[in-house]
């Protein structure tokens, strides 16, 4: 099979599919792999060291796109790359359909089989390939916020940690998975008094026993969302429903209830925000100022460590490149359900009931006679 990685064209993007180790073990397993001048360029690796591994150097991703059977990426396709998506061809990289409808319609028309990272399930039921870029996420975002409750970022003036004498900042974080847990660790150690709100008892529960004292584990409902916010000088929103778009937990009107200068990282942007109030921004511009709030909505929080994130990235998805190259997407699928629950869309039908409920869209999940 020819594998692809292009180069990805997200601004700020400095993340790449694959290592050199994926190029030698795809080779060696007999495949061809064809791999985008620079695209390791952003994560600090060298176009040689793929050449050395047994990748084939190609100038521009529409070669890539016109040959390879399978597309592997980091983040969902662009749309200058969406012209170049080919029926019959397997795209696997992050997709976040529930937060793009552009995006969905043009992944339909393509015919191609969109393998989205972010849904596929481990043996567990665990998101095995989202959950190293949630780690990443959850401890920046702690960073993140710091930087900006930074008085000339617009933010309170106020230092995370507090010193002798002074408090500590308030952190409320919505939602205690992977990115939440993760940025409660960091908060929490930076000193800061921390709540985590979650409707899931077990991981609350759970999240009590291994958090230090400065962590309270909370009940999400709307009245404690509400005084949580009241309160907190940073807010993490990190809410998943798997597929889903994000529940929207801060509602427009509660922002005045918020202190002035108070900073919000929506974490869950990609899955559309679960503050009703926050759009999508970039490293570049990565806040906007509104109601006194500095909202922090960057989509690829990761993308800006690309050198951890890479590494952490294709730690976890080479072991399914390699099977989706040697076994074909259909076969892997039909072995191991957790991959199937990565398939999307295929050949123009939505096979996931998440994606296709956000858009009043058919669910077609018999995908594999089907497509037979
Ligand atoms: N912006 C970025 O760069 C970036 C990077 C990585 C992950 N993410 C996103 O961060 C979000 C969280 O990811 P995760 O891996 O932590 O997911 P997760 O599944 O591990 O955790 C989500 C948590 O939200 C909780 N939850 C659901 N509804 C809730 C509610 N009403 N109130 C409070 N909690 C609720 C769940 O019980 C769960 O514990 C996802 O949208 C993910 O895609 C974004």
């Amino acid at each position: 099979m020819i594998v692809g990685v292009p180069k990805e064209i997200k601004p700020d993007e400095y993340r790449v599919a694959m290592l050199p180790v994926g190029a030698e073990e795809l080779t060696h397993a007999g495949h061809t792999v064809l791999f985008e001048s620079g695209a390791g360029q952003g994560s600090g690796i060298p176009d040689a060291l793929y050449q050395a591994a047994g990748a084939t150097i190609v100038p521009e991703a529409g070669e890539i796109w016109a040959e390879a059977d399978l597309v592997v990426k980091v983040k969902e396709p662009l749309p200058a790359e969406w012209p170049m998506m080919r029926p019959d061809q397997v795209v696997f990289t992050y997709f976040h359909f529930a937060a793009e409808e552009a995006l969905t319609h043009a992944v339909i028309e393509s015919g191609i089989t969109a393998i989205a990272y972010e849904t596929l399930r481990d043996h567990r039921g665990g998101l095995p390939l989202l959950t190293p870029m949630s780690e990443v996420a959850g401890r920046m975002s702690i960073q993140e916020g710091a930087k900006f409750l930074e008085r000339p970022q617009e933010g309170r003036g106020i230092l995370l940690s507090g010193v002798p004498g002074v408090a500590p900042a308030e952190v409320a974080i919505l939602g205690g998975g992977v990115v939440g847990s993760n940025a409660a660790k960091v908060a929490a150690g930076l000193g800061a008094n921390v709540r985590i709100l979650d409707i899931n008892l077990d991981r609350l529960r759970y999240l009590d026993d291994i958090m230090p004292p400065n962590v309270t584990t909370l009940y999400s409902d709307r009245h404690t969302i509400l005084e949580s916010i009241e309160r907190a000088d940073l807010v993490i929103g990190a809410v998943l429903i798997t597929g889903a778009r994000a529940p929207r937990l801060v509602r427009s009107e509660d922002l005045s209830r918020m202190k002035n200068g108070s900073v919000i990282v929506d974490v869950a942007i990609d899955q559309g925000g679960c503050v009703a109030s926050a759009r999508p921004t970039t490293h570049r511009q990565p806040t906007y100022l509104l109601n006194g709030v500095v909202h922090y909505c960057v989509t690829n929080m990761p993308g800006a460590v690309g050198r951890t994130s890479t590494y952490a990235l294709c730690n976890v998805t080479l072991p399914y490149v390699l099977q989706l190259a040697t076994h074909g997407w259909r076969n892997v699928a039909q072995s191991d359900p957790g991959v199937a629950e990565g398939v999307n869309i295929s050949h123009g039908r939505v096979t996931n009931r998440a994606v296709a409920s956000t858009y009043g869209l058919r669910f077609e999940p018999r995908y594999k006679e089907q497509d037979q």
